[in-house]
């Protein structure tokens, strides 16, 4: 594997899905926290930073079990930390460097730039330059306004490179990070779907043994994912809770719950409607929602939990992102996590967990599930908050407005599938917004309900941007809702991206 030092980059997740990309195994941990080092390790990235190796506080690792040992590639910050540090000369760039640039030198001989044509388009980031290399350094490329582009110390089989290969402007940056990995590391390509699912069904075997377990199914990719892979494991010692809170989609539950029963899960639906919506009743502050339906799930499947003689694990369907230690570099390590509805079960069960998709990232997992033959609705499903319709609905909740909300989304998401653009969009949904306007139909004056669309793209949900949907498809799937959902007069549709607005309204 490879181990990925994080100086706190925002391309630092990315460098590691590059490295997966060649079905080779990395972690990311914080330079802070250099793991021990065991023969599986066979090589080490150092990323990119928002500091500057000048910084009085600069983040510095401690790599002396590395150099010599391994093979170390430094990409931005990590290639001037690694100059700097042997006594080279960092500085300021006069002008800030951004965007594309090309090769204007590239030593192909090089073992990391073999195959990396002559002007090659890279993509630097950086406000800092290298001015001067210590000695027994070497440049191997270089662009226009950039000098020391790369560089090779041989004695010490240190590379670095001061534009990000990781970035898909990088034309060959896959090719580049190729050439680290197995020319250089001499890394073995075994990380793939199938020997995933095969290493972690054997470990899970010897892991849970003849123990129960117990797992929330969401209707959602991980946790569906989760589940298969244990079911494969330990079989019908897997049983699987699926609670309906009254605000899923519309015919979800039964949907949901019929294919699990269809893919083998030994699955219990819960139906706990009239108590989610009960405890909402009057409920109008969207904190305040989460909180009710956060506590009341945990009851619930703690409830349906305690009915399982002899429990003794808790699975749950984390993926790599929701683990991966985040480094901040201007002040104390920050966890952006704010939505996990589930965050108080472990405690409250008192049971062990196990967490099999912990390594993951989320394009993984869906490899993971093909590989698996879950069906394709399930892994291309869009993400779904664990509070459902209640943060759609502005304002307090209704059965009624459940309902009238849960088919104007039915229309709105069948529409985008018919059409073929559902698996254009990230996330899709429609909110009910606390207002009423007037409209006129037939010779009637009305005063209804207005509900905005909102659909988006996104890789992790933390940035996202509006759709462009097509205009025909909007206006024919305004008509529809407004000729066909009773209370509704008027449809707009929501042109924020994220930040500033968020994905959901509430
Ligand atoms: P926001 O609205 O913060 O949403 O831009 C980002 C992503 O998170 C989902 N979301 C939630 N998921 N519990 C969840 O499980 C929540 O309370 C929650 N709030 C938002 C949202 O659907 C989007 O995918």
């Amino acid at each position: 594997k490879i181990i990925i030092l994080d100086f706190g980059s925002q391309y630092t997740q990315l460098i590691a899905r590059r490295v997966r990309e060649h079905n080779v195994y990395c972690e990311i941990h914080p330079y802070h926290h250099v793991p021990e080092l065991d023969e599986t390790v066979k090589g080490v990235i150092l990323s990119g930073s928002p500091s500057s190796v000048r910084d009085e506080n600069a983040p510095i690792p401690q790599l002396n079990h590395i150099i010599g040992k391994l093979p170390v590639l430094g990409v931005c910050y990590g290639a001037q930390y690694l100059a700097q540090s042997y006594g080279g000369v960092v500085e300021a760039s006069d002008s800030r460097e951004y965007g594309r640039a090309n090769l204007e030198f590239v030593d192909n001989k090089s073992k990391l730039f073999l195959e990396v044509e002559d002007s090659s388009q890279v993509w630097m980031s950086h406000g800092d330059t290298i001015m001067q290399l210590p000695d027994g350094f070497e440049i191997i490329a270089s662009t226009k306004d950039v000098k020391v582009a790369g560089y090779h110390v041989a004695e010490k089989n240190i590379y670095g490179i001061q534009f990000h290969p990781e970035v898909y402007h990088t034309i060959q940056g896959t090719q580049i990070l190729y050439n680290f990995l197995i020319d250089i590391c001499g890394c073995i390509q075994d990380w793939s779907p199938a020997s995933f699912v095969e290493s972690t069904i054997d470990s899970l075997k010897s892991q849970l043994g003849n123990d129960k377990v117990v797992l929330g199914l969401s209707g959602g990719v991980d946790s569906s994912v989760a589940a298969i892979l244990l079911h494969r494991a330990i079989g019908n010692n897997l049983t699987c809770i699926f609670v309906d809170q009254g605000l899923l989609r519309k015919n979800e539950y039964e949907n949901v719950l019929e294919s699990y029963k269809h893919m083998g899960l030994n699955v219990i639906g819960v139906n706990a409607k009239d108590l989610f919506l009960g405890e909402l009743k009057g409920v109008s502050d969207p904190e305040t929602k989460r909180k009710i339906i956060g506590r009341l799930f945990i009851e619930v499947f703690d409830g349906e939990a305690k009915k399982i003689k002899d429990v003794k694990w808790l699975a749950q369907g984390t993926i790599y992102p929701d683990v991966i230690e985040s480094v901040s570099v201007n002040g104390p390590s920050v966890t952006i996590k704010s939505h996990h509805n589930v965050g108080g079960l472990p405690e409250k069960m008192n049971l062990k967990v196990v967490e099999p998709l912990r390594l993951l990232f989320k394009d993984e997992v869906r490899r993971v599930g093909h590989e698996m033959k879950i069906s394709p609705t399930i892994l291309g499903r869009h993400p779904f908050p664990g509070p459902g319709l209640a943060i759609r609905i502005l304002g307090d909740i209704t059965p009624e407005k459940v309902t009238l909300l849960q088919e104007v989304d039915h229309i709105f998401i069948e529409g985008l599938k018919s059409n073929g653009l559902y698996d254009k969009v990230w996330q899709a949904g429609a909110m009910l917004l606390p207002v009423q306007s007037v409209g006129v139909m037939g010779d009637e004056r009305t005063y209804e309900s207005v509900v905005a669309l909102r659909a988006v793209q996104s890789t992790d949900g933390m940035t996202a941007d509006w759709v462009h949907l097509p205009y025909e498809f909007l206006s024919r799937i305004s008509n529809e809702i407004i000729n066909k959902v009773r209370g509704v007069n008027r449809v707009v549709y929501d042109i924020s991206s994220k930040p500033p607005a968020t994905i959901e309204w509430e």
